[in-house]
């Protein structure tokens, strides 16, 4: 037994901030951005919606892309690094917006790498014959972790001046890792199967607690008694911080390493057919995971520049764009990738049932 897709659908928020729009708030530009990470623009949720709302959208469309009915997903798996409250996750939330039956629902957090994760427990589930239609969501609504503050208004109203002096010094602090994220959800239904030449074939997943702070939020935590007080919001270490450029060599050799080892496992070629849906983290990193596994780019697509980093919501959403495009058909072998906070890694290998 093991578990074949059967439905995708994503929920994307209305509201698009460009790089230009960055710039009036911080000391940046559409150049820079753009050249070093891919990021041309990025939507936005507004206040008051969370990522179980966005989970919930998404869920309901790749239920219905299923041809299925809510009532009959019997397991739900949910990723997210920003969940609409501290606890519990955003799993019970999207069960009942979604209108699901009270079936077992499972929050992830393993951040950019949540979704593969996500599959890979479903994907257990089913094939041990625990459930037979599962439902894996992933969903960020990071507008609530930017240091944005008042010149949200700026940034949202291209007509307003833009941010006082003192405001644009603050927010320039924050421009490595501020510009990168975006909104968004993705969603996919795995079915349970027993076709044992197509569905998931293999995985290769990792994780490496020592490169925890590659990228991490390093306060608010429950270390701290209590876990937050205005001193920590003072330090401002209830906001990420990020060692970009080792994280970026760490990406760009980790992913493809993980595809190798999956697909020998999976006994699957990469050849001229494979497509990899790879984190979008930087269209530079992808890029250097087109390079290392010697594919061509339009088995390695990029969708940064329209949606930033969506962290857990990156692979769906990729994966159901070149879904819908046609690029999935018959006999294709797909392998999603990413490497995340954690730090957790890892590959999938799917194949297209023929
Ligand atoms: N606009 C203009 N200048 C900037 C900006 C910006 N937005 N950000 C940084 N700079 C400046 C820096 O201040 C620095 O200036 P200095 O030389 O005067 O000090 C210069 O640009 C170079 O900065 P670097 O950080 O060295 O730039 P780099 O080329 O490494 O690119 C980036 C930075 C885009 C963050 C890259 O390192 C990267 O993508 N890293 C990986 C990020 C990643 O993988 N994140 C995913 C994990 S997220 C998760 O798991 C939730």
């Amino acid at each position: 037994m093991g578990s074949k897709i059967v439905g995708t659908g994503i929920s994307i928020p209305e509201q698009v901030v460009t790089n230009y729009d960055m710039a009036r708030i911080m000391d940046t530009s559409d150049e820079w951005i753009a050249s070093r990470s891919g990021v041309r623009q990025r939507h936005f949720a507004p206040p008051g919606v969370g990522a179980s709302d966005l989970a919930a959208a998404a869920g309901l469309a790749a239920v219905a892309d299923a041809n299925l009915q809510p009532a009959d997903i019997d397991l739900l798996v949910t990723a997210t690094m920003t969940p609409d409250s501290l606890a519990p996750g955003i799993a019970a939330l999207t069960q009942t917006k979604m209108g699901l039956l009270s079936v077992p629902a499972y929050d992830i957090r393993q951040q950019c790498s949540g979704f593969l994760y996500g599959m890979d427990l479903a994907d257990a589930m089913l094939a041990g014959g625990r459930a037979r239609n599962a439902l894996v969501i992933g969903a960020e609504t990071h507008a609530g972790f930017l240091p944005f503050g008042d010149s949200w208004d700026i940034l949202l109203d291209p007509t307003k001046p833009t941010a006082s002096e003192g405001e644009y010094e603050r927010l320039t602090k924050y421009r490595g890792w501020a510009v990168l994220f975006g909104d968004g959800a993705g969603a996919m239904v795995l079915q349970a199967s027993e076709d044992t030449d197509s569905g998931i074939l293999s995985r290769s997943l990792h994780t490496d607690g020592s490169f925890f702070d590659l990228i991490h939020v390093p306060g608010v935590g429950f270390r701290h008694q209590p876990y937050i007080d205005l001193a920590q919001l003072e330090a401002e270490v209830h906001l990420p911080s990020m060692r970009g450029r080792e994280l970026f060599k760490q990406a760009v050799t980790r992913m493809p390493e993980s595809v190798v080892i999956a697909a020998a496992d999976a006994k699957v070629e990469l050849d001229d057919t494979t497509l990899v849906i790879a984190h979008q983290a930087n269209a530079r990193i992808v890029e250097g995971v087109r390079r290392g596994l010697k594919l061509e780019p339009h088995q390695v697509p990029i969708n940064i520049d329209r949606y930033g980093n969506t962290t857990a919501g990156t692979l769906p959403i990729l994966f159901h764009e070149q879904r819908k495009a046609g690029a999935v058909t018959a006999g294709t072998d797909v392998a999603f990738t990413a490497y995340g906070a954690g730090a957790h890694w890892g590959t999938v290998i799917y194949r297209e049932a023929a």
